[in-house]
């Protein structure tokens, strides 16, 4: 595309055409597609556990996690359109959808979160590095999120330890939901 447009108007390069971003910030962030789309297909691979295991209401809240992390996925799509830098669409990668119990699930889970945790602070390191103060304040929004989507599965497993019945733990999900 960019290319016909620089023949037609028999430009080097013009300034539209512009890139926004490093090549670096264009790939961490690309690799970051790629993440938050496998967070999306953990979440989906444990709604189906959940689901065939009887835990209905943690099921379809892991289900919506998972269509959340599309739109983590969507706003960094967004992101590299809006700073003129090409995105690109990855591969989907094989999950997990076997677990021992319930907790196994969460443990999962949070350990993944705080993965995802590092990739962002990777994000805002390298931004800072570059002095690339539009993808550093991009960075933040995520890292502040993280904060919240580590919580919410750390409360969960605490509240695992109270040993309440099944049912009612299965409710706690469908209360986050509200
Ligand atoms: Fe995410
Ligand atoms: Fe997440």
């Amino acid at each position: 595309m960019k290319s016909q447009r620089i023949k037609k108007f028999n430009l080097f390069e013009s300034i539209e055409d512009k890139e926004r971003l490093s090549k670096s910030v264009a790939t961490i962030l690309n690799t970051q597609i790629k993440n938050e789309l496998q967070s999306s297909q953990i979440y989906r691979g444990m709604s189906c556990w959940l689901d065939d295991s009887g835990w209905i209401g943690a099921s379809k809240y892991y289900f919506k996690t998972a269509q959340e992390e599309l739109s983590h996925m969507d706003k960094v799509y967004e992101y590299l359109f809006s700073r003129n830098t090409q995105a690109k669409v990855p591969t989907c990668v094989e999950v997990k959808q076997d677990f021992k119990n319930i907790r196994e699930v969460l443990e999962v889970s949070l350990k993944h979160e705080m993965s995802v945790t590092k990739n962002w602070e990777d994000i805002s390191d390298l931004a800072k590095k570059e002095g690339d103060n539009t993808t550093y304040e991009f960075a933040q929004g995520f890292l502040k999120e993280q904060i919240e989507e580590e919580e919410k599965f750390r409360n969960l497993l605490y509240k695992l330890d109270l040993e309440m019945p099944d049912w009612k733990t299965d409710e706690l999900f469908e209360d986050l939901m509200k």
